[in-house]
């Protein structure tokens, strides 16, 4: 698929973390870490156009142009699997304002539902990135680019560690502005709108709340019966 918004890295060691994130092997802790982790490589890289000015700076040896960030960042976890991106992203962007979204997919439908969200009145941030593992139908990070487009915001990403084609075909469609950054891109969605072959379900392998049926087709280490 070529969309010019779309950003899947190459880096070595994104594949590398990549394939122990998806392993049904990996437990929660190590879970986490990785999806740590790989947040910090793609925040990497969907922040490299992010503005500065300049500013001097003064070493013990003599004063030079240097540079300081002039973009306001906001991040957007989606909860609640986005929570486990917002660390690495802080650590990169210390100064980033963090504003959670609640939205989950309802199970039969599919849509998403709202059920958090404390933005205020208006946008206060230049550069908006959605932070969410997985970009599956497209509904959610549609939802909430809609979310965050009408509080004002107008340079948006999205960081995803897997995408879909179909979700991100929903969300070029809906709003080919937004670029995406992701670590993956994978085959389809099965029939419950779970990504294949994907990881399961990002919140539940992070929180470690495996359910005793789930994805339809594929069984996962934290849902498989004991
Ligand atoms: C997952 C995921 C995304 C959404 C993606 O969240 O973290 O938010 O599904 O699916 P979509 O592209 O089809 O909308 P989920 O609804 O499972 O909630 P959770 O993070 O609370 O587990
Ligand atoms: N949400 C997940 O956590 N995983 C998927 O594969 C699809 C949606």
């Amino acid at each position: 698929m070529s969309t010019p918004t779309l950003h899947v890295s190459q880096h070595p060691a994104v594949l590398h973390k990549l394939g122990i994130l998806r392993d049904e092997r990996t437990e929660p802790k190590k879970f986490r870490e990785i999806v740590r982790e790989l947040s910090w490589l793609l925040g990497y890289e969907a922040l490299a156009d992010a503005r500065v000015r300049p500013l001097d700076v003064t070493t013990p040896m003599e004063t030079m142009p240097g540079a300081e960030l002039a973009d306001r960042i906001g991040l957007v976890p989606i909860l609640r699997a986005g929570l486990g991106m917002v660390d690495a992203m802080l650590e990169l962007m210390p100064t980033a304002q963090v504003w959670h979204l609640g939205l989950f997919r309802d199970e039969r439908t599919l849509r998403p539902v709202e059920y958090y969200n404390k933005l205020p009145d208006s946008a206060n941030v230049d550069l908006c990135l959605i932070l969410d593992p997985m970009l599956a139908t497209g509904g959610s990070a549609t939802a909430a680019i809609e979310v965050l487009k009408r509080w004002g915001a107008v340079r948006i990403k999205l960081v995803n560690l897997i995408a879909a084609p179909e979700g991100v075909e929903a969300v070029a469609k809906a709003h080919p502005d937004v670029a995406i950054h992701c670590a993956a891109l994978d085959r389809q969605l099965n029939d419950k709108g779970y990504i294949l072959p994907g990881l399961g379900d990002a919140g539940d392998r992070q929180f470690g709340t495996g359910h005793s049926v789930c994805y339809g087709l594929i069984r996962t280490a934290s849902c498989r019966p004991r």
